[in-house]
């Protein structure tokens, strides 16, 4: 495993800003896992499985799904959906099969091959416990859900899609409880991970803070 920088936190905390522009600071490739969870819901979903579905179908649907990082693209089975992905239902759906043993295992092998010859920034929920416990650093990224409800918000409605603050603030404490009292892999702050809560900082306070810690000043 070469040098992680891991980085957890709830939606819509700014990890995914923050990890790459860590990521060109450092010269470290990005590796953004919620992108990942949102490609295999999408094809799930598109497969007609849901929530009820059994693990044997979740796992069977997974050997026909592939997700690759293209030129900063995500590629599901050879289609660009970078766009798709990000849409509030394919969030909501991440959410839902991320839960699943089928799903967390099929996804943990990708996740640290990807460690295996470049040095990365991982963002997502269990980058710090489960994924890359030895990281090189670990942080835990919070902020208010106010603040998070606006940042998501504004996020989504500048890539084109139609959302209230209201229907994001509900998506966003709904996911809150979800991704955090699932049985596995829970989105926990791990006891060394630092904690950075961004409430009211800007993105270059926090990138700051951040670089500082990661070059042990
Ligand atoms: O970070 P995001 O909003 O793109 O993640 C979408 C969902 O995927 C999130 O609600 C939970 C799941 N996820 C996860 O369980 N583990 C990760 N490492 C990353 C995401």
């Amino acid at each position: 495993m070469k040098k992680v920088i891991a980085i957890d936190g709830p939606s819509g905390a700014g990890k995914s800003t923050i990890a790459k522009l860590l990521a060109r600071e450092l010269g470290f490739e990005y590796l953004d896992t919620g992108a990942l969870y949102r490609a295999v819901a999408l094809n799930l979903m598109r497969l007609g499985l849901d929530n009820n579905s059994s693990d044997k179908d979740i796992a069977s649907a997974l050997r026909k799904t592939k997700v690759e990082f293209k030129k900063g693209q995500v590629i599901l089975n050879g289609e660009d959906v970078s766009r798709e992905i990000r849409s509030p239902e394919a969030g909501h759906y991440a959410s839902v099969f991320s839960a699943r043993k089928a799903v967390r295992e099929h996804l943990l092998k990708i996740q640290r091959d990807a460690s295996m010859n470049s040095d990365l920034v991982a963002e997502g929920r269990d980058m710090t416990t489960v994924v890359f416990p030895d990281a090189f650093r670990k942080f835990f990224l919070d902020a208010s859900v106010g603040e998070r409800t606006r940042r998501r918000t504004w996020e989504l409605i500048s890539k084109g899609f139609e959302v209230s603050e209201e229907r994001v603030r509900l998506d966003i404490m709904e996911r809150d409880i979800r991704d955090s009292k699932r049985d596995l892999a829970p989105l926990r702050k791990a006891s060394d991970a630092h904690l950075i809560d961004s409430t009211g900082l800007s993105i270059d306070d926090v990138f700051n803070m951040m670089i500082d810690i990661i070059r042990g000043a």
